[in-house]
């Protein structure tokens, strides 16, 4: 019996095989590299010392999803599969809601068909928007602003619903944070094709010298120091809670939709002094314009994970920072190692 992961060559999917294999679980990977590169996947295997089947599949392709049925004996699904440019999102709005509704609406349909009726799904504290204060609970109210909060507030819904027509359908819906950081071994990482949106991504690009320097998007937020404030969690924390939604779904019928995060909200000049004070490297940034689209805070009211899913995030913001550069500094170009930009010697982790 194995568990069957899609989109798992990419940032979140990718260090959650390592959690699993470490746990003993058998997986089954799909993913169709659309943003990620089999590479990632090999350097699961080098970490964990496991090799697993990896096969390259579209999930908008229902007859491909179903090979993988018919070919392994799969007892759930935690699916990743997903595209999540917010920007890209809102002026390629079909391809969003193709590729992230009906790759969903495909694996449900062949699960349905053979019997598996137990999956994780991958959602984001983005279907808050801008409603509710932080810390925000599971129950504060959702609206998304963008094609691709509205992509994830439709699969919520279309798990919802499933699980009401048929109690053998049990669901986790995970709400990630704001994931960051890398293994700790530094061989996999995340790794955005192109200029990063993320601000972990870029400022540690400006770290190992792809970029000039940093750009802060405002100062003058209703924060602490003016700046946003987000609620960074360690990918590892977050793989973790992969594994305990897994043995949750074992024991409860129906949906439930959990918050991953810390319960802590760190502004954009505070990650960029803890990035400094740890690795040691100045992070050259200036104050621009605020993002469209941003809001102030958002930070995540973690307590239904902790009691139900008897799951904590434990590592700190110096080991997000730690483990990033580790992985930006041993990979300055990700899985690509052909560039040859000039970049700065790794110190300091
Ligand atoms: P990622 O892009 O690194 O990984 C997604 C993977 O899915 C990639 O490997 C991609 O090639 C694959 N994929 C996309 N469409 C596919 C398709 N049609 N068929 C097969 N494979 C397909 O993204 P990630 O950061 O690992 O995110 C994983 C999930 O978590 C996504 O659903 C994303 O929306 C969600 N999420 C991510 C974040 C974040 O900050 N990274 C935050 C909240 C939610
Ligand atoms: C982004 C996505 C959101 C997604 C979340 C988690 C957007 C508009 N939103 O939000 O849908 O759920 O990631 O992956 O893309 N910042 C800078 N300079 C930069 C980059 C970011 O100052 O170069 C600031 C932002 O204004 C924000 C904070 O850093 O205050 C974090 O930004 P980011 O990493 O993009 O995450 P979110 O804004 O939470």
């Amino acid at each position: 019996m194995a568990v069957l992961v899609t989109g798992g060559a990419g940032y979140i999917g990718s260090h959650t095989c390592v959690e699993l294999l470490e746990k003993d679980y058998e997986i089954v990977v799909i993913d169709n590299f659309s943003n990620s590169q089999p590479e990632s996947l090999k350097r699961v295997s080098e970490i964990t010392g496991k090799i697993f089947p990896v096969i390259e599949v579209d999930l908008r392709n229902r007859e491909d999803v179903e090979d993988i049925f018919k070919q392994f004996n799969i007892q759930a699904v935690i699916h990743f599969a997903a595209l999540k440019a917010v920007g890209e999102s809102v002026t390629k709005s079909l391809l969003y809601y193709q590729n992230n509704l009906i790759s969903l609406l495909n694996i449900l349909d062949v699960m349905d068909q053979y019997s598996v009726q137990q999956i994780v799904f991958s959602s984001s504290a983005t279907v808050y928007g801008d409603n509710g204060r932080s810390p925000l609970k599971e129950e504060t109210h959702t609206g998304a602003v963008n094609p691709y909060g509205q992509t994830k507030l439709m699969a919520e819904k279309i798990l919802e619903d499933l699980s009401a027509s048929n109690r053998e359908w049990k669901s986790v819906i995970l709400r990630y944070f704001n994931p960051v950081g890398a293994h700790e071994s530094g061989k996999i990482g995340e790794d955005p094709g192109g200029v990063p949106n993320n601000l972990m991504p870029y400022l540690s690009q400006v770290a190992v010298g792809q970029r000039t320097h940093l750009s802060v998007f405002g100062c003058d937020y209703p924060t602490k120091d003016g700046t946003g404030v987000r609620d960074y969690i360690h990918i590892m924390d977050l793989a973790a809670g992969h594994v305990k939604a897994l043995q949750f779904l074992e024991n409860n019928e129906g949906c439930h939709t959990f918050n991953l995060g810390t319960g802590k909200g760190y502004s954009v000049l505070e990650m960029i002094h803890v990035f400094q004070q740890v690795t040691g490297i100045p992070i050259p940034y200036q104050i621009v314009d605020r993002r469209a689209g941003d809001i102030a805070e958002c930070f995540a009211n973690p307590k239904k994970a902790e009691k139900h899913l008897e799951w904590k995030a434990v590592r700190t913001l110096s080991d997000m920072c730690r483990d990033t550069w580790r992985w930006q500094s041993s990979n300055p170009f990700g899985y690509h190692p052909q560039s040859k930009m000039k970049t700065k010697k790794a110190s300091g982790a």
